[in-house]
């Protein structure tokens, strides 16, 4: 047997991988806007929430990013050309443009936010009950929604029957990403009081210096939004003013103050994927629900579709890192399952995101999947063996200390 080269030898490659080295390297390293931004900005990210246990011990800011107000009580943008509430495309096209959001007025009907409305908070209740809920550090999640009433199945196609504003919704959504988009996920985003805001984020991070967004995000406003309720913080503009940053490798800069996103019930706000935003502050009873649906351009996924393709047999043996490599490593904003993986980082052997026992499952023909409950449940409804319960608390036992499946998200807005 030929002795392999030396330069295919582990412990050599490791030599020679020094970052002085690295091709593209400056190129790489431009491409995340955050240091400069955070240098510049030092008041305008927020420690990550803290976790549940924590709550009631936060400690408000006054001056950072969330303290702040709508656009018009804030001194920095009252008067400014800020997005409007219209059914008027070329407005809307404006707006998205310009500011890197737009707002579809009356997009749902009154019905059609109270029908959504009812079911999320049903819902809510019981996942709670059946001691599935996701807690985030902002309220409650409801993920993978489209298994959990048929309101969410026409909410996702934008069905009229639904979305009375869907025609104009998926012409807007095209025009930003292109044809034949696909959708990310469809999630209920419920920020509670003593909820903690979450931290500014952009939720496309990749291609940073694109010219047209990669990913949006169609957000439904089923309770109002505002400064009281928890409307979502937003630095309108800050989708061109990071790429413009990326792309001319230059610093952002100071960037404007967060303002809080205000819409009437039954808004559809449709956001760019690199604008910067988080989840707000509710400070009221209430209960703020927004239904998440993000969407992305189709090409941004797998040629092939592992999660279904592969042999019972290749994955018994696969090895962490095959299992990572194929996609069944969930992440934070990537590829969870039933929200199985949020908090996840996606490192080769962490089994915080691990999704490929819920194959196993379908494979042998029982993967109980978490549907329609609410505090009319009965017994064996909330009791069932969820696979996602059996799942998350084998990531648990396995030593895992990060938030898994039922834990916290940055997927928020
Ligand atoms: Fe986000």
């Amino acid at each position: 047997m030929s002795a392999v080269p030396e330069e295919f030898d582990p412990a050599h490659v490791a030599t020679m991988a020094a970052s002085e080295g690295h091709m593209y390297r400056n190129e790489l390293a431009s491409r995340d806007p955050m240091p400069s931004v955070l240098e510049a900005n030092p008041d305008i990210y927020f420690v990550p929430p803290k976790r549940s246990s924590e709550w009631g011990q936060w400690e408000y800011r006054t001056g950072a990013y969330y303290d702040t107000t709508v656009a018009a009580k804030h001194p920095y943008w009252h008067g400014e050309d800020l997005p409007v509430a219209t059914k008027d495309i070329q407005r809307l096209r404006s707006d998205m443009v310009t500011w890197g959001y737009c707002k579809i007025e009356d997009a749902l009907s009154a019905e059609q936010v109270a029908v959504i409305r009812q079911r999320v908070l049903e819902q809510a209740e019981g996942e709670r009950l059946a001691g599935i809920a996701q807690k985030t550090p902002s309220g409650q999640n409801i993920n993978c929604c489209v298994n959990k009433g048929q309101c969410f199945e026409a909410l996702l196609e934008q069905h009229p029957s639904m979305v009375q504003g869907g025609a104009l919704i998926e012409q807007l959504v095209t025009e930003a990403l292109g044809e034949n988009w696909i959708s990310n996920s469809l999630i209920a985003s419920i920020a509670l009081k003593g909820g903690v805001p979450q931290a500014l984020h952009q939720d496309q991070d990749i291609a940073l210096d694109s010219r047209s967004p990669l990913t949006i995000n169609v957000m439904s406003v089923i309770t109002d939004l505002d400064e009281n309720t928890g409307g979502t913080l937003i630095i309108p503009g800050s989708h061109r003013t990071l790429s413009d940053s990326v792309r001319d490798q230059k610093p952002a800069g100071k960037l404007p103050p967060a303002i809080n996103l205000d819409a009437k019930a039954g808004t559809i706000v449709i956001t760019d994927g690199r604008l910067i935003h988080s989840t707000g502050i509710n400070h009221t009873d209430t209960p703020r629900i927004v239904m998440l649906n993000g969407m992305q351009h189709p090409v941004i996924r797998q040629q092939e579709n592992w999660m279904l393709s592969v042999k019972p047999q290749v994955l018994g043996r696969a090895s962490p890192k095959l299992l990572q490599r194929m996609g069944y490593q969930a992440t934070n904003a990537a590829q969870t399952n039933e929200g199985h993986g949020f908090g996840a980082s996606g490192g080769v052997g962490e089994a915080a995101g691990l999704t490929v026992d819920f194959r196993f499952a379908a494979d042998e023909g029982d993967y109980l999947r978490v549907g329609e409950l609410g505090p009319d449940s009965s017994p064996e409804e909330l009791n069932a063996p969820y696979t996602l319960r059996e799942v998350v608390t084998k990531a648990r036992a396995g030593g895992q200390s990060a938030p898994v499946g039922i834990g916290g998200t940055k997927r928020n807005l």
